[in-house]
């Protein structure tokens, strides 16, 4: 926490080389999920009035270029470039067959203005504004119904400034739900790779009723004090691949969703077919948290080669009564973690709800989550399960576990409730309730 922009990046690139070179022989990338395309029709911001000071208001320029993609229709898309410079602007909506490329030293930096933000209405699956009733604001960069979208460049920076949206949020008078840094809904086809994204109002990345979207080599800050500022939520999508990227935000690095209580259980969509590999990150929260909006199911997340520093929890799944929805077939292996305060918590009392017609009857049915070669330095309480009582979790095997104590007091053991499963080869030791099958049970499947 507090390290510099600089100290950041250069822990990054240490890092990743470093995972890289343990896991070289068995290199996986999410290249297959979506073709990348090299576009032949090339336009410059500055051909649409774009002005980099940092002062001029770039709205018209980006509305201005998107709409000349959106009517042109070029064979093959169009790059939208972006020169260095800082280019001050409100909310823009994206188009389909589009790359905006960020060059190096290139910036999108977002109004201040918050008074004329655009609102849109609340998602179905959560039937109002995640923070406040009613519709929300729209994300400051914005697509619904989309496919073939490139967001790319030479580590140039998306700024939110989210300051002003924080302050609001810490004096209660957000009107409205705040804005994510990007938000894609309904959309598929998706690239975001090589940006660095800066102070989101809420949430940075959420691709939301999307499906095939890669994300990779990604860099996302917020500081560890800014309210909700989540690094990446895919939300009631499928075959979403996170990798390669350094998030350090004041929120879950990444937390994958599908719906709210009631609103979710009726729209019924899960998320599905995620994985998440080679990402480094701090945060007071979780490392990768599965939740705790979970209405619509989430099955098959595989997550590998996490290094987490200075962290709340390690891995969190989190779900809550009311919610309902299936979780199923979620696998954690090779993951470091160091100075956190929980290193595994799967529970079942987590998260608020939009109203009060939830159905306490809508429990969540939580089995089959597997976490395979764990090592932790300076870790409080290794572990917390809690199932629900009337829910109990099922199938949780836990294998290869070393998550060692700080020296002194306040170190608390594992806990457990309402829960099945079995371990192998857990230091310290969890509980009895995770060894009540033996390897040849939880432990044994593959998913
Ligand atoms: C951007 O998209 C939103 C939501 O789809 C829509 O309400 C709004 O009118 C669009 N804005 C512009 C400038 O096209
Ligand atoms: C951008 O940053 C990523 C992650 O730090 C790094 O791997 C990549 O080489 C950088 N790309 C460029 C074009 O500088
Ligand atoms: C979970 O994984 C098992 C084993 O591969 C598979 O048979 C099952 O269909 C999966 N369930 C879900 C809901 O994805």
């Amino acid at each position: 926490m507090g390290q510099s922009f600089l100290e950041n990046i250069l822990n990054l690139t240490l890092i990743l080389s470093l995972t890289s070179f343990l896991v070289s022989g068995n290199y996986e990338t999410c290249s297959g999920i979506v073709p990348m395309r090299y576009r032949n029709d090339k336009i410059s911001i500055m051909d649409f009035g774009g002005v980099g000071d940092g002062v001029t208001l770039n709205t018209k320029a980006f509305r201005g270029a998107i709409f000349r993609i959106e009517h042109l229709r070029r064979r093959g898309g169009t790059v939208l470039y972006l020169p260095p410079g800082v280019y001050l602007t409100e909310a823009f909506n994206l188009t389909s067959h589009m790359t905006l490329y960020l060059a190096r030293g290139a910036v999108i930096k977002a109004t201040t203005s918050t008074g004329n933000w655009p609102l849109i209405p609340p998602l179905p699956s959560y039937g109002r504004g995640r923070e406040r009733p009613g519709g929300r604001y729209m994300s400051f960069i914005h697509g619904d119904g989309l496919h073939d979208v490139i967001i790319t460049g030479e580590n140039g920076t998306i700024d939110g400034q989210g300051e002003v949206w924080w302050n609001m949020w810490r004096q209660r008078t957000l009107q409205f739900t705040r804005p994510n840094l990007i938000e894609l809904i309904n959309s598929r086809g998706i690239i975001i790779s090589n940006v660095i994204f800066k102070d989101s109002p809420f949430w940075n990345i959420h691709p939301v009723y999307c499906r095939n979207v890669v994300i990779h080599h990604v860099t996302i800050l917020a500081p560890a004090d800014s309210p909700n500022t989540d690094g990446i939520d895919p939300d009631s999508s499928s075959h979403v691949c996170i990798e390669d990227s350094y998030i350090s935000v004041g929120d879950d690095l990444v937390a994958v969703k599908s719906g709210w209580d009631q609103y979710g259980i009726a729209f019924g969509r899960p998320s599905h077919d995620i994985t998440i590999r080679r990402i480094v990150g701090s945060s007071p929260f979780a490392g990768i948290a599965v939740g705790s909006e979970t209405s619509g199911g989430i099955m098959g997340v595989y997550v590998e080669h996490l290094n987490l520093f200075n962290m709340g929890v390690g891995i969190h799944v989190k779900t809550n009564t009311g919610r309902g929805g299936v979780i199923r077939n979620i696998s954690v292996s090779n993951v470091y973690m160091e100075n956190v305060r929980t290193g595994i918590k799967i529970a079942g009392d987590v998260g608020d709800h939009p109203d009060e017609n939830y159905n306490p009857n809508a429990l969540p049915n939580v089995k089959g989550i597997k976490m395979k070669d764990v090592w932790g330095e300076k870790v409080t309480q290794p572990g917390l399960i809690r199932g629900l009582k009337k829910a109990p979790f099922t199938d949780i095997c836990l294998s290869n576990i070393n998550l060692h104590g700080p020296i002194g007091p306040r170190y608390t053991p594992w806990k457990c409730s309402d829960v099945s499963g079995s371990s192998f080869k857990v230091s310290p030791w969890p509980c009895a309730e995770m060894t009540s099958e033996h390897q040849s049970g939880a432990c044994s499947t593959s998913f």
